[in-house]
């Protein structure tokens, strides 16, 4: 084995070493390996196929408490799953295999998932039963949470916006929802300052 071979082994064998021998890392693995797994079962369809549901008709533009939010979470009626990421509510029922009951982030439904995107986190410290003003994240984390909210409304229908203790609801007119249809097709890349 020539040196440039052995040292890369070294390196190699260190990090196996570094992944298995801590328990952190250990137990990060775990969960990644067991997200993955929640992805790739929840891909595979059973045969034969059911018989496709009818997809709900799209919501109409409102805005929202973190009360009233809390009632998409899947679980209802019709099954619509909402969720919000910096401040923003989006119709996530299209996931339904990632957001809804039993699905990888099925706790994300019906709630403010910006702190666990920010923080890369799925444990329940990462929800606040209050609304969240996300103030003590730093730059890093709340760049984080805009590039979720970029890709959520590039997949998703916008709903509104998540309301602040207090502020009243914008009073949305038909053509208003429309517009925001012919935005959808750009993806948005300035950050709102609402
Ligand atoms: C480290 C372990 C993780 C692995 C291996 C993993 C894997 C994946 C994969 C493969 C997808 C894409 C699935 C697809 O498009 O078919 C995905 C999507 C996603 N992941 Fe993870 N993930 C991990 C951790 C997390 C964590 C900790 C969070 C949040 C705190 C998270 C949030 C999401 C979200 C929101 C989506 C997007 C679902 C959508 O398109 O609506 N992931 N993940």
């Amino acid at each position: 084995m020539d040196a440039k071979t052995e040292e890369g082994s070294n390196i190699f064998y260190n990090i196996l070493v570094e992944l298995f021998t801590s328990p952190l890392n250990l137990g990060l693995l775990g969960i990644c390996g067991f997200l993955l797994y929640k992805i790739i079962s929840g891909r595979k369809s059973p045969e034969p196929l059911p018989p496709k549901e009818p997809e709900l008709p799209k919501m109409k533009r409102q805005d929202m408490t973190l009360e009233q939010l809390r009632e998409y979470d899947g679980k209802g009626k019709d099954g619509r799953i909402l969720i919000a990421v910096n401040g923003k509510i989006f119709d996530v029922t299209l996931g339904k295999r990632f957001y809804g009951p039993g699905g990888p982030y099925g706790l994300f439904a019906g709630r403010d998932a910006s702190r666990a995107l920010a923080t890369f986190s799925l444990s329940d410290d990462a929800f606040r039963n209050e609304y969240d003003d996300l103030s003590d994240l730093n730059s890093m984390q709340m760049e984080s949470v805009s590039e979720w909210e970029i890709q959520l409304r590039e997949k998703y229908d916008y709903v509104g916006k998540l309301l602040k203790p207090g502020e009243s609801p914008t009073e949305y007119t038909d053509t208003e929802d429309e517009q925001s249809e012919e935005k959808k097709e750009k993806p948005i890349t300035e950050k709102k300052t609402d």
